[in-house]
């Protein structure tokens, strides 16, 4: 079994992705004991690397910070191995297949995981080579593949047609890093674990619900990248929808993968893009100080550039629980701050005998420093008879002190191992993502909408305000 015995194949091993978080996060888990005995690892890129420079490559952003940890890591290296070889040569995956067949050997390995950093031009011949020459003939075969999943509907669907002769569906596992945070997991278990949430979950007692990603960095380095994908391909497409899934979906029947995913794709369904007239989308421009480059600075991208770093988009979904509540995602880079959130604001109550009282807000702090908090209407401590806003607070770097909370790779490698799908995306939960994208992606082309300029560093455009108001958000206070 694939848990006792398996090798792992990364592929784009020299890359960003491969040394900031795939390495990393396999180093988390063999530290932790989780994978597999018999193991190996094989990173696999173009870059033609000594050994000594691959290790110290991937283990850059690793750190240790025990002795026994420092043992571990030296363990680790020794399971490390690298080769270099082309993505589009059937000879070069000769090569990787004899390698794999020395290394696997020595340890009686016969299932294979291959994971693919890469970019999307890539991935149909390395997945065709790895079929051809390098399938498991005794075991089974796993591949993980990141994103981009094509551009838009049409080259997502052309992108699966291409995969669908070669591999399974449940040989693929798309990653979605969201899916894989600690907070996103958590979203099933507030949900359906708390009778108190359960029955408030709905448009009978929620105004609207806002998933926020705010990053304070701006697209350094990957503006020729981003120019294409825009903040909406970026992360609205993938991660923000992927949330909104878990928010929105029916209790499933089980956290089995399928029962998960068949009802994350009903949401998917039903759900749509208000009114392109209601979208914001902004461009941000140098800091204030002209310390940070605007993003038309960046040499990597095509002058003139309309390309958003920043869109609110409002979303409805048309079913029985959900009817009339507008999902507001909002998406930037440059911004004040690092912060991923999802706010539910509840509608007004207990009219009437209040005066200054404030709509109870349930907010999810996915990152950073993980949370659950609500925000209430207490009586003002002391003499004083008036409501204060104040919040039922869980934050879980104090409740949970001594606990720890995974990355959301190594979460999900884990998960791979296991052959868990239920945090991977399915082939028709991404086509309806795009699906639902598909008409601001067309006006985007079509019209090329100018973006809102807002200065890096800021809140994002000054129009996001009015943009809350009008889907009902009421606001209380900074936060
Ligand atoms: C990636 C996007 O998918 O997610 C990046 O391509 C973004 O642009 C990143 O910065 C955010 O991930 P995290 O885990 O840092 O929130």
């Amino acid at each position: 079994c694939i848990k006792d015995n398996a090798s792992i194949t990364v592929f784009g091993a020299s890359g960003d992705l491969a040394k900031k978080k795939t390495f990393p996060a396999l180093f988390g888990l063999f530290r932790d004991d989780l994978l597999p005995k018999n193991l190996v690892i094989l990173g696999y890129a173009r870059s033609k690397l000594e050994h000594d420079d691959f290790l110290k490559r991937i283990t850059q952003y690793i750190t240790v910070n025990s002795e026994d940890d420092k043992q571990k890591l030296e363990a680790f290296k020794q399971k490390c191995n690298y080769l270099s070889g082309a993505y589009d040569q059937p000879e070069a995956f000769e090569t990787l297949e004899k390698r794999l067949r020395e290394l696997e050997g020595e340890r009686d390995v016969r299932n294979r995981m291959y994971y693919l950093a890469l970019p999307p031009d890539v991935f149909v011949p390395v997945v065709t080579n790895l079929k051809k020459k390098c399938y498991p003939e005794n075991g089974i075969m796993r591949v993980i593949m990141e994103k981009p999943f094509g551009h838009d509907l049409k080259s997502a669907k052309e992108l699966q047609a291409q995969l669908d002769p070669l591999l399974t569906e449940e040989e693929l596992y798309r990653i979605d890093h969201y899916l894989g945070k600690e907070m996103v997991k958590n979203i099933s278990f507030l949900r359906f674990a708390n009778p108190v949430l359960a029955h408030i979950w709905n448009k009978n007692s929620i105004a609207n619900v806002q998933v926020t990603f705010k990053e304070s960095i701006g697209t350094e380095g990957r503006g020729g990248y981003f120019d294409s994908s825009t903040i909406i391909r970026d992360v609205i497409q993938n991660h923000l929808i992927q949330v909104v899934t878990l928010l929105a979906m029916e209790i499933p029947s089980s956290f089995n993968s399928e029962d998960v995913r068949d009802e994350k794709v009903k949401v998917l369904k039903r759900m749509r893009v208000g009114d392109i007239k209601d979208i914001v989308l902004g461009q941000f421009t140098k800091s204030e100080d002209g310390s940070k480059p605007g993003y038309l600075d960046d040499k990597t991208v095509p002058e003139g550039s309309r390309c958003p770093t920043f869109a609110a988009i409002p979303f409805f979904i048309d079913n029985e629980r959900w009817k009339g509540v507008p999902f507001l995602l909002k998406a930037g880079k440059a911004l004040n701050q690092s912060k991923v959130e999802i706010r539910i604001q509840l509608k007004d109550s207990a009219a009437g005998l209040f005066d200054d009282i404030y709509r109870n807000e349930l907010v999810i702090r996915i990152q950073p420093d993980e949370a659950v908090y609500m925000k209430v209407n207490v009586k003002y401590p002391g003499l004083r008879t008036e409501p204060i806003l104040t919040e039922l607070d869980l934050t879980y770097s104090r409740r949970f002190e001594n606990m720890k909370i995974n990355e959301a790779y190594e979460a999900l490698l884990l998960a791979a191992f296991r052959g868990d799908q239920s945090n991977f995306v399915r082939s028709d939960e991404l086509e309806y993502a795009w699906g639902i994208l598909d008409p601001v992606l067309s006006w985007l082309d079509n019209d090329r909408p100018e973006p809102l300029p807002y200065t890096y560093g800021s809140r994002g455009p000054a129009a996001l305000d009015e943009f809350m108001q009008k889907f009902g958000f009421v606001h209380h206070g900074p936060d």
